[in-house]
């Protein structure tokens, strides 16, 4: 079921515009996921407070393979060690954090990274934090088509109520595609590594007077 609410129940976000934050600053793009990585945190934590329910967020896709390898390297190292350090802090606040994507690709240490937090954060109440690793929504779908052979599965998430991208493109990125039927769609041209919590803010504020019809006629005018 779709939600109505005023607050997004399943927020996804593509998190860009980490590489052209480090480039704006003369460093290497690695340095831009560091940033990125830290920007997550006060997110994750308004969305408890401004009581979304589902929050996905596109930390690596299949087709990022593709970048130079000490950059994959970097980015892969930074997600290992933010699922062991954060672990604490997410149980904590009743986080329940999970993966979505392959796995068979993944160094091994990041794979029992991340099924130890899966473990230890899965009765966390507040926030379902849904991390999008080495994940294609194309290879997801194709999963359930009965001729393929997709080592990915098939893993169709509950419907996108907002689907906000940073970094100023307007393209999903085989981020989703599924779920993203009824989204409500929030661009902005900010890089991630500066997106806070007012930011959120104010997206949330615009998705609140969104008037969604999921294909029927609004409220407002059913009478006339
Ligand atoms: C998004 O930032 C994060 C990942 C893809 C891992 P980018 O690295 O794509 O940043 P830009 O788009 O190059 O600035
Ligand atoms: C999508 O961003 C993937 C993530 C944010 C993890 P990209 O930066 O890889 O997408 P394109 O290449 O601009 O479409
Ligand atoms: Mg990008």
């Amino acid at each position: 079921m779709q939600s109505t609410s005023s607050v997004p129940a399943h927020l996804a976000i593509i998190l860009d515009g980490n590489g052209r934050w480090a480039e704006q600053r003369g460093r290497p793009r690695w340095m831009g996921h560091v940033a990125g990585a830290r920007a997550l945190k006060p997110i994750v934590e308004h969305c408890v407070t401004r009581g979304v329910d589902q929050l996905t967020v596109y930390a690596m896709s299949s087709d990022n393979w593709s970048r130079p390898a000490v950059e994959v390297n970097a980015l892969l190292e930074l997600l290992e060690t933010q699922c062991r350090t954060r672990l604490h802090s997410l149980v904590t606040n009743g986080v329940r954090v999970s993966a979505i994507g392959r796995r068979d690709r993944l160094p091994l240490p990041m794979r029992r990274a991340l099924s130890d937090l899966e473990r230890a954060s899965a009765a966390g109440r507040a926030l379902h934090l849904r991390l999008a690793i080495d994940y294609s929504s194309r290879a997801s779908m194709q999963g359930a088509l009965p001729i393929t052979s997709a080592t990915q599965g098939t893993t169709i998430l509950p419907p996108v109520d907002l689907l906000l991208r940073t970094g100023g493109e307007r393209r999903l990125s085989d981020f989703l595609l599924w779920e993203c039927a009824y989204a409500e769609l929030a661009f902005i041209d900010t890089l991630w590594p500066d997106f806070s919590p007012a930011a959120l803010d104010s997206v949330l504020a615009d998705f609140a007077t969104r008037d969604r019809r999921f294909g029927a006629v609004s409220a407002t005018r059913r009478a006339s």
